[in-house]
């Protein structure tokens, strides 16, 4: 009987490692990119771009390989076991609002201080910090006292702050509960039978419970613009991943679970003959902010998407709806969306397409992988392989026809397109 291929054999020595790094490290600096420390304050979090580019990612795949090597497989297996403690410490800060306390100007604060303007008490406080510091988030220049280092900082953008939040919080409480549910529901399809509901003690699905508690939905909103702030999930990819300029002036896209609108916004930025009308559920429009100069492009509607869809467009565009669902959910969201569709127009999925494992980078593989594990905590629902999206789509109506598949380079997510075929 024929073997299933061994995967991504490991060849690699501590020696053969540091000579990759070394190389990619001239690379990168010969290129200009910043390889040192990240500045300190009070430098914007914006000057500190991450090194970009392939040199990055096999740069940052021979760090982690060695990094595992030296640990050697004790160290590597018990500092894996423990990363909760460094998320309870995220958690903590995000939690108070540790970072406002700190100074902005790149100055420092003593943890005395920080504990009587917060009213936490100072050991807590400083042991939180301390462990946050050894992770490279804040910093201790002088005994006691505590500053912003570069990634600290990104804490003081209310986006990313909530991406950390909800990261932290929710997301966390549930995945500690996912041994658990799978002894109390074992391959549950439903939608309230997650991780999350035994961790929240609630029959509610994730955005139905978000939206009972509105501070929740809106966090959460916020956070899905912040995960855009990094490359894998910029806005740019679907920007550039479909040929937006192709549809006539005055088109409308209608952007389907579009929460805050931050997906239409960046859009309607870079495709100015275009409109928008943002579709969720009815706290997503509760302090929405459109700027000024886009407000006659883009509208909202309170939209339910498991139900009729209400809009004519020339693109219905979901990103990063399907996957929040199993098939058979997923699907009436597509037949929704399919009746409403008129000839010519076009719906447009934006969604990790996942790959055969080991045919990526470990760096990159994680993303994805974490990503389905999300996926697997808060809603029973998964990552998808082109496979499976296409049987999904095929399910959903046969006449639908998957036309193109884009990754921009860098994007953890690829543009779907799709036509009906009649
Ligand atoms: C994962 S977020 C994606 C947001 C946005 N499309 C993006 O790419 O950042 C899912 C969105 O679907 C919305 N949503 C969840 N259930 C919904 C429903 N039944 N009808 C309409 N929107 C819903 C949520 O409020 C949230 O804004």
């Amino acid at each position: 009987m024929a073997q299933p291929p061994i995967l991504r054999p490991d060849l690699d020595t501590i020696v053969s490692l540091a000579e990759t790094i070394s190389r990619c490290a001239r690379q990168l600096e010969s290129s200009g990119a910043s390889v040192g420390t990240p500045p300190s304050p009070p430098a914007s979090p914006k000057t500190q771009q991450n090194i970009q580019g392939t040199e990055r990612t096999e740069l940052r795949e021979a760090c982690d390989k060695l990094l595992y090597l030296a640990a050697g497989p004790y160290e590597h297996l018990m500092a894996t076991a423990q990363s909760h403690r460094v998320e309870a410490a995220l958690q903590f800060a995000a939690h108070f609002d540790l970072a406002s306390y700190v100074p902005s100007d790149g100055s420092s604060i003593a943890f005395s201080e920080l504990a009587a303007a917060t009213g936490l008490p100072t050991l807590q406080i400083s042991r939180m910090f301390r462990i946050l510091v050894v992770y490279h988030i804040f910093c201790e220049p002088r005994l006691g006292f505590v500053a912003h280092n570069a990634c600290s900082r990104l804490l003081l953008e209310q986006h990313i702050h909530a991406t950390v939040s909800y990261y932290t919080d929710e997301s966390f409480r549930a995945a500690s509960c996912l041994s658990e549910t799978t002894r109390k529901w074992p391959g549950t399809q439903e939608r309230n039978e997650t991780a999350l509901n035994l961790a929240y003690n609630t029959t509610l699905p994730k955005f139905e419970f978000f939206n009972a508690e509105p501070w929740r939905a809106a966090r959460f909103r916020m956070a899905m613009a912040g995960m855009t702030q990094g490359e894998s999930f910029s806005l740019q990819h679907l920007v550039q991943g479909f040929d937006w300029a192709s549809l006539p002036e005055g088109s409308m896209v209608a952007d389907i679970g579009g929460g805050g609108g931050h997906v239409s916004v960046a859009l309607a930025k870079a495709h100015t003959k275009l409109n928008f009308i943002v579709q969720d559920l009815k706290t997503a429009f509760d302090g929405n902010s459109i700027p000024e100069s886009l407000s006659g492009r883009i509208s909202f509607r309170e939209h339910n998407f498991f139900t009729t869809q209400p809009s004519s467009a020339d693109v219905f565009l979901l990103r990063w709806i399907l996957h929040d669902y199993p098939d058979k959910f997923a699907r009436k969201i597509l037949q929704n969306t399919v009746a409403a569709m008129k000839p010519g127009s076009r719906i447009v999925v934006m969604e990790g397409v996942m790959q055969p494992p080991g045919s990526q980078s470990h760096i990159c593989e994680r993303k994805s992988r974490l990503l389905d594990v999300a996926m697997m905590t808060l809603l029973n629902s998964s990552e998808r392989d082109l496979d499976a999206w296409k049987s999904l789509f095929y399910e959903a109506d046969p006449s639908l026809k998957l036309v193109k598949v884009t990754t921009p380079a860098a994007s953890a997510l690829s543009v779907m397109e799709l036509q009906l075929d009649v």
